[in-house]
């Protein structure tokens, strides 16, 4: 089934030239998906790919490009906020660059049985491994406060109480198993009816973002990519809504960060930038690629270089 689904990856050409590829160097593809990424680094330079992804179904795609680029491509069925523990696992101790894709795929969006999309009748799943409760299990033991509180946060919807007041009332009728219903119970709770998007989007997305820790696995990521990146190693993140961009900013600026006081108190040890940023602001899909691909249109890609300084987060290994 993964395999019949198409994916155009997002801001290729812009990733694979932030990565600065170099012969017989390793790189990890975080968010390995339907191998774009993965396919064109290994395509472009004599190199090696440590894919991750923590959709068992992406394996499949990863054995099939095994085939052609045999032992320069290994594949982690796993999350990335783990990356540093699979290196260590591997022996290896610093990469060239690391490059994540947040969100969902394409097959997880369009393939109905996931549960991602409000667009397609499905079961409410929206997981994006077989782990932990599904959304449909989620929603009918949750909190209203709660709940309005993660509609609120991860979705930035301003309706979040009304959401949370009728998803909690229906389900009291009715089990909420698919993802119809709920987008109809979202829909019939906001009384503005001309949005620009599906009023259902934004519950979707908070939902999913909760469902998947996706918030904490975003910043486990960073911190471990960090600290695995050998000195002009490169860091690309490409996100897809505010809450992750800002969280990629506000670590770029973190690690860019000194303590410039410290070289008057021996004690604090000296902090100099361990990244530094090559994207001032992020790079945006240009008007051909959202013309051929809707799906790139909020994309942001930033990118950040490791210097030869000591790690913000500590070194492994
Ligand atoms: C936007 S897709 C990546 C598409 C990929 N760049 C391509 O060109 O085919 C995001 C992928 O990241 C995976 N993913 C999301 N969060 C993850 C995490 N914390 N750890 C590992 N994989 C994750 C999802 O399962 C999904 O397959």
């Amino acid at each position: 089934m993964i395999n019949q689904i198409q994916h155009i990856p997002i801001l290729l050409d812009e990733v694979i030239n932030a990565l600065s590829l170099t012969e017989d160097e390793i790189y990890i593809d975080a968010t390995f998906g339907l191998g774009g990424y993965t396919k064109a680094i290994l395509s472009k330079q004599n190199c090696k790919v440590i894919a991750i992804d923590r959709d068992p179904e992406t394996k499949i795609v990863a054995d099939n490009l095994k085939k052609v680029f045999t032992d320069r491509l290994y594949f982690i069925n796993g999350k990335f906020s783990e990356l540093g523990k699979f290196l260590e696992e591997l022996k290896i101790c610093k990469v060239g660059g690391v490059v994540f894709d947040l969100g969902v795929s394409s097959p997880q969006l369009d393939i109905k049985n996931r549960g991602f999309s409000f667009k397609l009748d499905g079961p409410l799943d929206m997981r994006m491994s077989s782990e932990g409760p599904t959304a449909a299990e989620f929603l009918d033991v949750v909190e209203e406060n709660t709940l309005a509180n993660i509609i609120f946060e991860l979705g930035d919807e301003v309706f979040s109480k009304r959401i949370a007041k009728s998803i909690i009332h229906h389900r009291t009728i009715n089990k909420i198993k698919t993802t119809h219903q709920l987008a109809r119970i979202i829909r019939d709770a906001i009384p503005v009816k001309k949005r620009k998007i599906d009023p259902a989007t934004k519950t979707f997305q908070a939902i999913r973002i909760y469902l998947n820790d996706e918030i904490n696995e975003l910043k486990k990521g960073l911190i471990a990519a960090e600290k695995v990146l050998k000195p002009g190693g490169r860091l690309a993140v490409v996100s897809f809504h505010s809450i992750e961009d800002r969280i990629v900013k506000k670590f770029f600026l973190k690690c860019l960060k000194t303590n410039s006081l410290s070289r008057h108190l021996p004690e604090i040890p000296k902090k100099e930038p361990s990244l530094e940023i090559l994207t001032k602001k992020p790079i945006l899909p240009s008007t051909k690629e959202i013309n051929l691909n809707k799906r790139s249109r909020s994309a942001k890609l930033r990118i950040a270089m490791r210097t030869n300084f000591v790690s913000t987060f500590g070194e492994i290994a």
